[in-house]
């Protein structure tokens, strides 16, 4: 296994660099993650490469046998090369440049960039090819993230409408899909295809998925050339990763198409930012965790793990004692393999002063320098079930364009698609189960039960999959807003609502409303033996049964005779239709009930105890992390605050 550190050390003054190798093996590193800012480092100026400098701090990371991944530096680049050509600078929403200075501000669509990148990763990949310490090639830093993967300028315009011509042919065809006969906005070339810069109210809906997708490529253009020149060059003894930040469905590009080339998906899990007066739910970090997984369907790494407050110039909230420790047992739970933590020491200069280490400024071994090394003491002795493959019988899934779609059009102020998504995740994640987060695309046989929340576009591909998914007996749960959209993003006509999966579901949605903030309607249960009552925010289907039997209905003066939540026997399935933002209370027991019908057996934990089960080779181990500030107990097991620990039952 591997336990590291993201290590800068043209950061210091270099005589540190032997006491800091020192320390670090003395607590427990076996690699180090350098390089990935540093391309001015590597080529000052144009045309003059240089790698003395790494060539130095690689031979004495291998005296003191200390693995490397290395970072290829383009997510910065050098003044010089804004300066000569400022075309890869990208620009925002209003036409204004990203002017140099921050990080990540290259336009994918720049054929400059691309020539300038492609020069010196060559250069940089084939001078380390040999070099045994270098084990792993990260591509570039977080891809798309802090907003990069947007950019307005007259290059992707132009890109943006020669993919609108591949993709439709003629201009009658966009229109005819776009709608564009309505506000009068007919085209009569490509040229005139607009990308959405602000505008009065809206662009057309179906203009901006396609800018999704296209913005989607772009990045995935970029990042896979560049993934491929790596593999090109690289030596055999190397793989290739990139490292993906958080925010998952806030971004627009195809995380799946990111990573498939990659030997393995490497994570940077933050479970609290700048701004952030608590870290996010435990479920939330969990659903990451199996997003993560989910890309290539097996265990990933994590390069950058939070280990003290983080911020730019704005900081967050304070990991307590134990809690980022916490995270880590968590992280490797849910299928991380191996661990890097972000940073070996806080930075006195520069924009991430803020952003604290494993070492603080004073530069003394502390307390999260103890908790790291207990950290990979303790793991270390589990070496064989972290490698072990998770098999989860429930998948929770996912599609960019329906993402993108909300993106666009929320439908409720209080929309947000990761917290839907969270919504039903975390009922079945309060039973302790292996769950995975997999994109539309994936196979679903496999799985016992699939949650689809929110998926508002279901064309004939997808309702067909899940067609076969009932024959075969599994359970599919929807949420609100199902099926409503075909794939150009446009409203199903002569249908009713949910359309495509109507007869699945066994119901039909006569209205709907959106739901405001602090708008919650009352619901209840319908079942004979349950007084069960809740509520249901953000929005509302009002759903009328047709084969389903209704499970919860609405509480109120005009609809109490239709139902909120409903579940319909299928072929041999079952299909249950959350009509709303159901509340958390009612969702669980829906979760259990479908556990139980299903054979899947949970572990029956306190709140905020996180109860991981991992099999292997017959053997059951449990994962036991304490998210709370409270002492808890799992059969016999005291846990601290934010205390966590392994058992093999
Ligand atoms: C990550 C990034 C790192 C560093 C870190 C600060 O998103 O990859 O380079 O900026 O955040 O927490």
């Amino acid at each position: 296994m591997y336990f590291g550190v993201d290590y800068y050390p043209e950061h210091w003054d270099i005589d540190l660099i032997e006491s800091d190798l020192k320390r670090m093996k003395e607590m427990g590193v076996n690699i180090v993650r350098i390089g990935e800012f540093a391309w001015h480092l590597m080529e000052k100026e144009e045309g003059k490469y240089d790698f003395s400098f790494f060539d130095m701090v690689i031979e004495k990371l291998n005296k003191n046998e200390l693995k490397v991944m290395f970072g290829t530096p383009t997510a910065t680049f050098p003044a010089w090369l804004a300066k000569k050509y400022p075309s890869i600078l990208s620009k925002d929403e209003k036409l204004m440049v990203r002017s140099f200075g921050g990080r990540r501000q290259y336009c994918y669509n720049s054929d400059i960039y691309w020539e300038y990148s492609e020069k010196i990763v060559r250069k940089l990949v084939s001078h380390y090819k040999n070099e045994k310490s270098i084990i792993s090639w990260q591509v570039d830093n977080e891809f798309g993230h802090e907003g990069s993967d947007m950019c307005f300028c007259e290059q992707c315009q132009e890109k943006f409408r020669s993919f609108l011509k591949e993709k439709y042919e003629t201009i009658e065809k966009l229109n005819e899909t776009y709608g564009t006969i309505f506000w009068g906005q007919t085209y009569n070339s490509f040229d005139e295809i607009p990308v959405p810069l602000k505008t009065i109210t809206t662009h057309n809906p179906t203009l901006q998925l396609d800018w999704a997708r296209f913005r989607s490529y772009s990045l995935n253009n970029y990042a896979n050339s560049q993934i491929r020149l790596v593999r090109e060059l690289k030596g055999e003894h190397q793989t290739v990763t990139t490292n993906l930040s958080g925010g998952f469905f806030k971004k627009f590009y195809d995380h799946e198409e990111n990573t498939k080339e990659l030997d393995f998906v490497s994570y940077d899990n933050y479970p609290v930012w700048g701004g952030l007066k608590e870290p996010v739910s435990p479920a939330e970090i969990a659903m990451t965790l199996d997003f993560i997984r989910g890309l290539q369907d097996k265990n990933f790494w994590i390069v950058e793990q939070l280990m003290g407050a983080q911020g730019h110039n704005v900081i967050g909230y304070l990991p307590r004692p134990d809690q980022a420790k916490m995270w880590a047992y968590q992280a490797f739970a849910h299928g991380c393999e191996n661990m890097l933590w972000f940073r070996w020491r806080g930075m006195t200069k520069g924009a991430e002063q803020f952003c604290f280490g494993i070492i603080d400024h004073d530069n003394k071994d502390g307390r999260k320098y103890n908790e790291v090394k207990s950290f990979i003491e303790d793991m270390s002795k589990y070496e064989n079930v972290v490698i072990s493959p998770i098999h989860s019988e429930v998948a929770v899934v996912y599609d960019f364009d329906n993402v993108w779609s909300w993106n666009y059009q929320q439908q409720s102020q209080k929309f947000n698609f990761t917290d839907e998504l969270v919504r039903l995740y975390s009922p079945f994640y309060e039973q302790n189960i292996n769950i995975d987060v997999i994109s539309v695309k994936k196979d679903f046989s496999k799985y016992k039960v699939l949650v689809l929340p929110v998926m508002q576009i279901i064309d004939k591909d997808l309702q067909e999959k899940l067609e076969s998914f009932t024959e075969a007996g599994g359970t599919i749960v929807f949420s609100y807003r199902a099926g409503i959209k075909d794939k150009d993003n446009n409203i199903h006509f002569g249908k009713t609502a949910p359309c495509l999966v109507k007869e699945m579901t066994g119901i039909e949605v006569v209205e709907i409303e959106s739901l405001q903030e602090g708008q919650d309607v009352k619901i209840e249960s319908v079942v004979e033996t349950s007084s069960d009552s809740g509520k249901c925010g953000v929005w509302r289907d009002i759903i009328k049964t047709v084969t389903a039997t209704p499970l919860y209905r609405y509480k109120d003066k005009f609809y109490d005779e239709y139902a909120c939540v409903t579940v319909n026997k299928y072929k041999s399935g079952e299909v249950y239709y959350i009509g709303g933002g159901v509340n958390q209370e009612i969702l669980e027991n829906i979760a259990s009930e479908i556990l139980v019908k299903n054979g899947i057996k949970g572990v029956k934990s306190s709140k905020d105890l996180e109860v991981y089960p991992r099999n292997i080779d017959g053997e059951k181990y449990l994962f036991i992390t304490n998210h709370s500030s409270e002492e808890k107990e799992f059969e016999n097991i005291k846990l601290n605050s934010y205390e966590s620990t392994v058992v093999k039952l």
